[in-house]
């Protein structure tokens, strides 16, 4: 059998698993559902949950890939046969999602693209987005260029290409926010607008809060897919895995916070302090921000780093969802990796074919609502996720038992600080919360109530 690639030290993979981890989820989806919820109060809920909730699940799952060296999809079956079904749903998610993350990255090359070429105006229209995802060619052509960019990363490999691009473009990613914040903070109005970002309101905790802050959280953190199986099969023995997820952690929540100081304050600012320009719902990156940077000084400047910044963004998150497919053909059909990578590349250009033209010429193709793309999401993310998540807990918990991710995680110094909070959260309160989740987002698909 080949060796396995491994990252070669402790930072490569934190800074690779935080690039799969940071993304449009932290960037795009992150910000629109904290001005929706409330602001502070969803930041606050947010933060406690990321802290035990994700902190678990993630520390089980990069414990389960290095103990056993295989992906999600041998990992399950490798430690309990009856869990091979397990191995094959997770396997399932990251085959969904990508394709159709790949073609919202093409959206973001495009209005790189439109305000490096000094396009602001037009950016700003109100039907200039929708006029551009209900094209037939256009869309396309900028889905297979970034998806090429991805292939062309994971077909390097892992320490070659996926390590070395997240060591470059992570830090350059964290300035570009920090820049982008400060300045936005500078806007005449944009005081009241971090105000209400920062300040929770008890009064707008609820049920839906809650739940909508959970579902962001797994979407953010990359779990429930395999991912962070996967990269913790790359990850060293000697390497640290509790602090590495401390920092995964801190690294996903803060760029999703600056985000939100990013935009929230520059919309507030923007709009006068009225909060329906804030209610834009996934709107708000490619609708609303073209027009607050249409309407500031530095513009077209801020917007072409703002949209590198989620170009950077988006391909550290696609090459992780490639590499974790890729890596399913290398364990299970025991094929190279250019092989795998030249299938999985022909497969999500396929696949992400009617997600591009559900907008447009596929316009006809809903269901419940919802077009191709939102299909695709709302089936990776609203009813697979949980179900994976929930049964991993379940074979933690129950089946393997949680002293066997404990030893792993002890495996460098002896040491899991966090191993009771761990072991609650994974038996007993985390499972729950994911039926609610799935409960909630199938209920509000029916209809029964919206979310
Ligand atoms: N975690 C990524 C983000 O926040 C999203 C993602 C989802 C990445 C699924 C990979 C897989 O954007």
């Amino acid at each position: 059998m080949q060796k396995r690639s491994n990252f070669s030290n402790k930072l490569g993979f934190v800074l690779a698993a935080s690039g799969s981890a940071v993304g449009l989820g932290n960037i795009w989806r992150f910000p629109y559902l904290a001005a929706q919820y409330g602001g502070g109060t969803f930041l606050l809920i947010y933060l406690i949950l990321a802290v035990t909730f994700g902190f678990s699940l993630m520390i089980a799952e990069i414990a389960l890939g290095r103990k056993t060296g295989l992906s999600a999809i041998s990992a399950f079956k490798s430690l309990d046969k009856r869990f091979g079904f397990l191995g094959v749903l997770a396997a399932a998610v990251p085959i969904i999602i990508f394709p159709y993350y790949c073609v919202i990255g093409g959206w973001v090359i495009k209005y790189f693209s439109v305000f490096i070429t000094g396009g602001v105006k037009a950016a700003a229209e109100d039907t200039y987005f929708t006029g551009f995802i209900s094209g037939t060619f256009e869309p396309l052509g900028w889905f297979f260029l970034f998806i090429a960019l991805t292939a062309l990363v994971v077909v390097c490999g892992v320490e070659q290409g996926i390590e070395k691009v997240s060591k470059f473009m992570m830090p350059i990613l964290v300035i570009l926010t920090i820049i982008i914040a400060v300045y936005g903070l500078t806007l005449n109005g944009a005081m009241e607008g971090l105000v209400y970002y920062i300040k929770p309101h008890m009064s707008d905790v609820s049920a839906k809060t809650i739940l909508a802050a959970m579902g962001q959280l797994f979407y953010s953190m990359s779990l429930a897919m395999g991912i962070m199986v996967t990269y913790g099969s790359y990850m060293k023995k000697e390497n640290n895995l509790e602090s590495s997820v401390r920092q995964i952690e801190i690294f996903d929540t803060g760029i999703a916070f600056l985000a939100g100081m990013m935009i929230i304050p520059a919309v507030f600012a923007f709009s006068g302090g009225d909060r329906t320009a804030l209610s834009a719902g996934p709107g708000l990156m490619f609708i609303t921000l073209p027009k607050v940077f249409a309407s500031m000084k530095l513009g077209v400047f801020i917007g072409v780093i703002f949209f590198v910044l989620v170009f950077f963004a988006a391909l550290t998150s696609a090459i992780s969802l490639m590499e974790t497919i890729v890596s399913f053909f290398m364990d299970k059909l025991h094929w190279g990796r250019k092989k795998s990578a030249l299938f999985v590349f022909i497969l999500a250009l396929i696949m992400g074919v009617p997600s591009s033209l559900g907008f447009g010429p596929l316009g006809f193709i809903s269901w419940m609502g919802m077009s191709v793309l939102d299909i695709m999401d709302f089936v990776s993310n609203s009813v697979l996720m949980p179900i994976v998540a929930f049964f991993t807990c379940i074979f933690v918990g129950f089946i393997i038992k949680p002293s066997v991710i404990a030893d792993e995680v002890k495996a460098t110094d002896g040491r899991f600080r966090a191993e009771s909070l761990f072991t609650v959260m994974i038996k007993w309160v985390a499972p729950f919360f994911l039926i609610a989740i799935l409960a909630s987002s199938i209920a509000s698909a029916l209809g029964i109530f919206k979310i």
